[in-house]
């Protein structure tokens, strides 16, 4: 438990949970990591896991499965219409959401197209705290407009506020007076906010939100699929909720939001997404779009296994010793990169450990993607693979011109329950290293820029032979070492 208190007087995280299962790893030797890097364009998301040591890509689908939800997979029930196992989950979801109403979808993404096809026209304008890649995405692609109203402390990458996934009422509020709230379908907030460090918002900033949109008759989406993270910030920081339970905070998000969509991936240690509402009339106009783009109502393109983890992993959601390991972990990780004076995006967040590339390879010019050449430099270096979250993972304007990101990061994912400590400790000794060498790391190019979501799949190569200056300085360090 996280209030543990040790004689050292140290703190460090304490996992409520054993492993029973494991998975054998290999670590290969840096020159063959920076092979497999130069074969994989210098994009981390075209790296194979078998060259893969620690895989801190993402917290999505990856997250260690308990032996309840192990359990409850094998009483699956098997239909293509009306199974058992769907309303297990859908039974649960109303118990944990109070929302009536379910979607199933085949992931998060799958959400967000069904709520861009139902509500988007051409011309809409989409207020969010922040985007997420395939939310913009598919935004976009229906002719809408997203606009950011992030609190202004949530772009500053030290600032150490607790809160800063909040959203800026008075932004909405400006919006509304110069365009009119009918041009405006809906107010997407995202719990946990992926993009600028898995960064929370508070509940009483969700109340303000949802009484701006309601004042305005403007619907409220919540993307709940990092809201574990958030409960668990919410419960630690917001000091006006620190006696409630995390149920009653997963109720009263829900209840001041229209529609909640999730991932499951990420919300209940699953796989699969969907849509929730107590509003039938929002129910059937996004209803038809499950059956012609997911799969039959009662599973939405989710296998029932999928199906039956989700229903305890919702439960496992609502458990502190379980929500807290993820953020622990990371307050560890940030905590340690920062008494090395390692630039860390602060305070520490959910999802993972950002490292802020633009302080870290201050000498790459943006143009040269620095979070792209740190994950690579990152995976050659200890062969830990992240992912880069900053302007290679922005989409070209439709003229061509190139917005450079925000924030220039490398995500080291924390998938739930899956990493011990020591494998920790390794990536950041590692890390330690390669800041003490960043000079040498230079930037990268595109061989290969796909039009749409670009980071998925594009290539690069190094900009100079850094790659090999690197294994070089390795082996001079670290002898014939690992
Ligand atoms: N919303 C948020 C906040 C997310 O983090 C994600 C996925 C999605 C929606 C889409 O869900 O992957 O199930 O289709 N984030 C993953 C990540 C991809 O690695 O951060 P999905």
């Amino acid at each position: 438990m996280s209030n543990v208190s040790y004689f050292s007087g140290e703190t460090f995280p304490l996992e409520m949970h054993k492993v029973r299962i494991i998975q054998k790893l290999t670590l290969l030797p840096i020159e063959q990591r920076a092979q497999a890097m130069a074969a994989a364009g210098y994009n981390s998301f075209l790296l194979e896991n078998k060259d893969v040591f620690l895989d801190m890509l993402t917290d999505s689908g990856v997250n260690a499965m308990s032996d309840r939800q192990q359990a409850a997979m094998l009483l699956a029930d098997d239909a293509y219409a009306g199974s058992a196992t769907f309303f297990r989950l859908h039974a649960k979801l109303q118990e944990f959401f109070g929302l009536k109403y379910f979607l199933p979808t085949h992931q998060g993404r799958a959400a967000e197209n069904i709520l861009s096809v139902t509500f988007i026209k051409p011309g809409d304008v989409v207020p969010m705290n922040y985007h997420f890649t395939t939310t913009k995405a598919h935004l976009v692609r229906d002719g809408a407009r997203v606009v950011e109203f992030i609190k202004k402390e949530g772009l500053d990458v030290s600032n150490d506020d607790p809160f800063k996934g909040e959203f800026d009422c008075a932004r909405l509020e400006a919006l509304v007076e110069e365009i009119g709230a009918d041009r405006i379908p809906f107010v997407r907030m995202e719990a946990g906010t992926n993009l600028i460090g898995g960064q929370p918002f508070s509940l009483a900033n969700l109340r303000e939100v949802s009484e701006t949109c309601h004042k305005h008759g403007i619907l409220l989406v919540l993307d709940a699929s990092l809201l574990a993270d958030n409960l668990h910030f919410i419960k630690t920081r917001e000091a006006a909720c620190k006696d409630m339970s995390i149920h009653e905070i997963v109720l009263e998000m829900a209840s001041l939001s229209d529609i909640v969509y999730s991932s499951f991936r990420k919300l209940g240690f699953g796989r699969g997404g969907g849509i929730c509402t107590s509003n039938e009339e929002l129910y059937k106009r996004m209803r038809g779009f499950v059956p012609m783009y997911e799969g039959f109502l009662t599973y939405g393109g989710m296998s029932v296994r999928e199906m039956e983890a989700i229903v305890i992993g919702l439960d496992e959601t609502l458990d502190e010793d379980m929500i807290n390991q993820g953020p622990n972990f990371i307050a560890h990780m940030v905590t340690e990169l920062q008494k090395y004076n390692i630039p860390v995006v602060t305070p520490p967040g959910g999802l993972g450990a950002h490292l802020d590339a633009m302080r870290f390879l201050d000498h790459v010019d943006q143009r040269q993607y620095p979070s792209a050449s740190l994950t690579a430099a990152v995976y050659i270096a200890s062969g830990v693979r992240g992912m880069e979250r900053g302007t290679m993972s922005e989409q070209r304007e439709p003229d061509g011109t190139e917005p450079l990101a925000d924030m220039e990061l490398l995500r080291l994912a924390m998938p739930r329950r899956v990493f011990t400590l020591s494998q920790v400790n390794y990536a950041i000794d590692r890390i330690r290293w390669l800041y003490a060498n960043r000079r040498i790391v230079g930037g990268l190019e595109w061989d290969e820029e796909p039009e749409i979501l670009r980071f998925f799949y594009g290539r690069l190569r190094p900009i100079g032979d850094w790659p090999a200056e690197l294994v070089a300085k390795f082996r001079q360090d670290f002898g014939d070492s690992l």
